[in-house]
């Protein structure tokens, strides 16, 4: 991962594809500890085992599942989406058993403006350890590598300041903070915005990752 940034700067424009494409086929993407791949329908135990984890789904804008088939539908509509070329994530899998421990992936694409927002969730078991870490940085050099990218968005709850310092730890910088912008599990909360642009990549002072 040394080079990172300079593998991603000296084929800046290589294998550029229809973002509809790429959604529909997301490429299988290998960090240190981790696989991350296109979800299949058998993952939905390993993701329920998460997603019902009420302090996962605390500052995420989804709710906890309350039963394997309410994630067999969610993990449904997240494969057929990703099948018609809606913006669509990966599972983050273990490298070591295989085990499904999370997602990242694309929740909006704007062609217009030639950006897109990313966002993750991992299960509590396996926080702390740099995996979200690893997921995103890998999926920055693909999307900036495979999409006709200009800008990449990410967001959190102010409580939630760990999920700023992974956008951190992989080269993202703070905008501000929009105050009460989202309505979530019966409050108003102020979110952290942050960006990533192409250009910053470019750049001297942008901070190479640490691995
Ligand atoms: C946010 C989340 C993805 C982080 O995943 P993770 O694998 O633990 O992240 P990493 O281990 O790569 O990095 C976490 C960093 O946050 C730091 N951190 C942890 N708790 C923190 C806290 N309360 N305040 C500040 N920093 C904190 C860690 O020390 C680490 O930084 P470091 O490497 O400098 O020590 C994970 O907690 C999660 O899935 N939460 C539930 C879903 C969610 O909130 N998703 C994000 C929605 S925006």
């Amino acid at each position: 991962m040394k080079f990172f940034w300079q593998r991603m700067l000296s084929v800046p424009d290589a294998g550029v594809q229809s973002p509809p494409v790429f959604f529909s086929c997301l490429p299988l993407l290998e960090t240190q500890d981790l696989v991350l791949r296109r979800p299949r329908m058998k993952d939905a135990a390993d993701i329920y085992a998460y997603a019902k984890d009420e302090t996962v789904a605390r500052y995420v804008l989804w709710e906890p599942h309350r039963s394997l088939s309410e994630t067999r539908s969610c993990l449904h509509d997240l494969i057929r989406r990703a099948r018609a070329g809606y913006p669509s994530s990966w599972v983050i899998t273990l490298r070591e058993t295989g085990r499904v421990i999370g997602t990242i992936g694309f929740v909006w694409y704007s062609a217009e403006n030639s950006s897109a927002e990313i966002g993750y969730s991992l299960s509590r078991d396996y926080w702390n350890r740099g995996f979200a870490t690893q997921a995103l940085r890998a999926v920055v050099a693909e999307a900036f590598q495979s999409l006709p990218l200009n800008r990449l968005e990410a967001q959190h709850d102010l409580c939630n300041p760990a999920s700023g310092r992974v956008m951190e730890k992989c080269g993202f910088r703070q905008e501000g903070v929009l105050r009460s912008r989202v309505f979530n599990k019966g409050e108003y909360v102020d979110v952290a915005l942050w960006s990533l642009l192409r250009s910053d990549l470019t750049r001297a002072t942008v901070k190479q990752p640490d691995c």
